[in-house]
C-alpha cells in the first residue's frame, strides 16, 4: 500500500490540499463502501492488534494509534478511516451551529518541511449533522470515537461555554470521550480561553453537565504547544478540580522558527498553524513537562509524528496515546500499520 501511495502522491501533491484530502477521502470511501473491494482494504491494512490493547480512561482501546481531529470533522468516513486500522478517531472540532470557515485557500503544503499550515477556522456542518451519522453509523468493532468540540466563531468567549454544552449534550451518548477544544490558532480569541479562570470555568461547567448523565464520559483537553511553562502549570493546576480524564497535547503552532521553508513562500501562506515533522520537538517538549507535572493523568500525544520511531518516540516519552494528521499526508495512509508493527517488535 505505501508503493501505491508512493504513486498517487506526486498527483495529488499537484492538486489544492483540501481539494485533494475530499478527493482522496470521497474515492477510497467509494470504493471501500462498494463491498467488494472492502475484504480487499481489510486485507491490506488491517493488521493484527495483539499485543497493542491498552485499556485508558477506562476505555478499552485495541491499539494506541488514532487520527487526530480536524481530518473528518463531521463524521462522514469514520467507516472507511477503521479500516486503515486506527485503535480510535476523533470526530471535530464541531460548533453548536454550522459553519464555512475562513475563505479558502486556507491549508497549505510545506514539503520541504513535511509540514502543513491551516487556517480552516473550524469549518464544519454542525453538530447536529454529525450526530445524525453517528447514530446511523454500524460502529466498526472495537474502535474509540471522541468528540473534539468547540465553539462558533461569532460566539463571544463569555458565552462560549454554552457553545460547548450544546455539543456535549447532543453527542454524549454518541461517543466514548470529549475533547474541549481552546487551543485553536485559527478563532480569533479562542485561546484567551485556555487562561486559568476562564478555563476553570468552562470545564467545571462541562463537568457539571456530564456528571449528570447517566454514563459520565471522559473529558479531555487539547492544549497549545505555544503556551509558557506558567500557563501550563495553571493547567496542571486545575485538572484534579475540573475532574479531567486527560490531556492531548498539542494542536498546532505559530510558531515558524523550525521550519525550512523560504520566508517569501511563508509570508505568501499568511496566517495560521504548523503542523507536521517540525512540529515533534515542540509538542514533546510540552508532553515532557506535562507528564512530569501529572506522573499519572492519561495523555495523548500528537504533534510531528511522521514515521514509526517519532511514534514510538512518544509513547516512550509519556504519552499513552498517539494521534497523526500530517504524517497520513506525507508517508501515507500505511503509516498507521507501521507504526502498529514498530511498537509490537
Ligand atoms: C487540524 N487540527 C485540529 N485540531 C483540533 O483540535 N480541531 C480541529 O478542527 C483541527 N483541524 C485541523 C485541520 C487541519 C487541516 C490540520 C492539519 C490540523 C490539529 C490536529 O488535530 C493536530 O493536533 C495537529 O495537526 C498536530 O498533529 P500532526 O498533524 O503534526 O500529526
Amino acid at each position: 500500500m505505501n508503493t501505491l501511495y508512493r504513486l498517487i502522491k506526486p498527483i495529488l501533491f499537484q492538486l489544492d490540499p483540501e481539494k485533494a484530502h475530499y478527493l482522496t477521502m470521497n474515492t477510497f470511501a467509494a470504493l471501500a463502501r462498494s463491498g467488494v473491494l472492502k475484504s480487499w482494504f481489510r486485507s491490506l491494512y488491517y493488521g493484527d492488534d495483539t499485543g497493542l490493547q491498552k485499556t485508558v480512561m477506562g476505555l478499552d482501546f485495541t491499539n494506541p494509534i488514532g487520527l487526530a481531529a480536524g481530518f473528518d470533522k463531521d463524521a462522514r468516513y469514520i467507516d472507511v478511516l477503521a479500516l486503515l486500522g486506527f485503535g480510535f478517531i476523533e470526530i471535530g472540532t464541531l460548533t453548536p451551529r454550522p459553519q464555512s470557515g475562513n475563505p479558502r485557500p486556507r491549508l497549505f503544503r510545506l514539503p520541504v518541511d513535511e509540514a502543513l499550515i491551516n487556517r480552516m477556522g473550524f469549518n464544519n456542518q454542525g453538530v447536529e449533522k454529525a450526530a445524525r451519522r453517528l447514530e446511523k453509523l454500524d460502529r466498526p468493532a472495537g474502535l474509540i470515537i471522541g468528540g473534539n468540540i468547540g465553539k462558533n466563531k461569532d460566539t463571544p468567549n463569555e458565552e462560549a461555554a454554552r457553545d460547548y454544552l450544546v455539543c456535549l449534550q447532543r453527542l454524549h451518548p454518541l461517543v466514548d470521550y470529549f475533547v474541549v477544544n481552546v487551543s485553536s490558532p485559527n478563532t480569533p480569541g479562542l485561546r484567551a480561553l485556555q487562561d486559568k479562570e476562564p478555563l476553570r470555568k468552562l470545564l467545571l461547567s462541562l463537568q457539571d453537565e456530564n456528571q449528570k448523565q447517566a454514563h459520565p464520559k471522559p473529558i479531555l483537553l487539547k492544549i497549545a504547544p505555544d503556551l509558557e511553562h506558567s500557563q501550563l502549570d495553571d493547567i496542571i493546576d486545575i485538572v484534579a478540580e475540573t475532574k479531567l480524564a486527560g490531556l492531548v497535547a498539542t494542536n498546532t503552532t505559530l510558531d515558524r522558527t523550525t521550519l525550512n521553508t523560504s520566508s517569501e513562500l511563508l509570508s505568501k501562506i499568511g496566517a495560521g498553524g504548523m503542523s507536521g515533522a517540525p512540529l515533534f520537538h515542540r509538542s514533546g517538549a510540552i508532553l515532557g513537562y506535562l507528564r512530569d507535572g501529572l506522573p499519572h493523568l492519561p495523555i495523548i500525544g500528537v504533534g510531528g509524528i511522521h514515521n514509526p520511531e517519532t511514534a514510538l518516540h512518544k509513547l516512550e516519552n509519556g504519552a499513552d496515546l498517539v494521534q497523526i494528521y500530517s504524517g497520513l499526508i506525507y508517508a501515507g495512509p500505511g503509516l498507521v500499520e507501521d507504526i502498529k508493527k514498530k511498537i509490537s517488535s
